[in-house]
């Protein structure tokens, strides 16, 4: 039996089913990923934007951070087939969780263009979106913890306000784990349980090099889901995989929602 069908009739039939996705699917939609060809960290060093650097040169990390979220997020973009085919297999109920390791926001926007709402008022009929790594679209005081929109921030930065600060005094911070930082422990073991939960686990997009999604697939297999990697150059975790395709997402994930009959 056909590979992507064998996965559909999968989650078709799965109790749970969950999904980690990286760079690697907001690729199509122009967002650059961090390694492979061309990848970001070729042109940037990870260290510049550090934690650790972030509170020891607040002014040289956020005039860094400038030129790395005009990089990542230059020109408008917008959720690609890939986002679209998870979110609707969401909305019929075939898809309980996104994992996303992406800070671009756009399982949100897809998620909302799919239910035409905004998931705010969604009353719970899409998947939860866990932001594993945050969300570029804000910022957030290092001191008081208030959070609103990046861009106006990011336009003051660019004007060398360096750092920018907040009304209380504090320094804006981008709302995404920084390098050296741990995820909260909640978001890290609500991620861990729906992987050993997970009768089908999905990796797309993702060299799964980076913890704790690189963990993800390996803990949902052992704990019996069939595991399926969607990926343009291999993983980690070939190894343990039931299905493995080594394709683009704006084709196979398409193709595996229309496999999945809808309720
Ligand atoms: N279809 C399928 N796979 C693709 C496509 C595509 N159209 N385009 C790229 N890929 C694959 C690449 O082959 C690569 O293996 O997506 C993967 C992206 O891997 P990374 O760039 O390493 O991104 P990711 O796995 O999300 O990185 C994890 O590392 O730097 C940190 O915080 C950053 O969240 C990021 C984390």
């Amino acid at each position: 039996m056909d590979d992507l069908v064998r996965l559909a009739d999968a989650i078709e039939t799965a109790e749970t089913a969950v999904a980690v996705t990286g760079a690697g699917i907001s690729a199509p939609s122009g967002v650059p990923t961090f390694r492979g060809d061309d990848g970001v960290w070729d042109r940037f060093d990870e260290g510049q934007f550090s934690y650790g650097r972030f509170r020891r040169d607040p002014e040289g990390f956020w005039a860094d951070r400038v030129d790395l979220q005009r990089e990542l997020f230059d020109g408008e973009y917008a959720p690609n087939a890939a986002h679209e085919a998870l979110a609707e297999l969401g909305r019929d109920g075939h898809l309980d969780a996104i994992l996303t390791q992406n800070t671009d926001g756009l399982h949100g926007d897809a998620a909302e263009s799919v239910l035409d709402r905004p998931t705010d008022e969604s009353g719970g009929d899409e998947p939860p979106i866990v932001e594993l790594h945050g969300n570029a679209r804000r910022v957030r005081c290092a001191d008081c913890g208030k959070r609103i929109a990046a861009e106006p921030i990011f336009d003051r930065a660019a004007d060398g306000n360096l750092p920018p600060t907040c009304d209380c005094g504090g320094t804006y911070r981008p709302d995404v784990v920084l390098f050296g930082e741990q995820l909260p422990g909640a978001v890290i073991q609500r991620a861990r349980s729906l992987a050993r939960e997970s009768d089908v686990f999905l990796a797309i997009g993702s060299s799964l090099v980076v913890e704790p999604a690189a963990s993800l697939p390996r803990l949902a297999a052992s704990s019996g889901a069939t595991l399926g990697i969607v990926n343009l150059e291999p993983t980690p975790c070939d190894g343990v995989a039931d299905v493995i395709r080594r394709d683009d997402v704006v084709e196979v994930l398409p193709e595996l929602r229309s496999l999945v009959e809808a309720p």
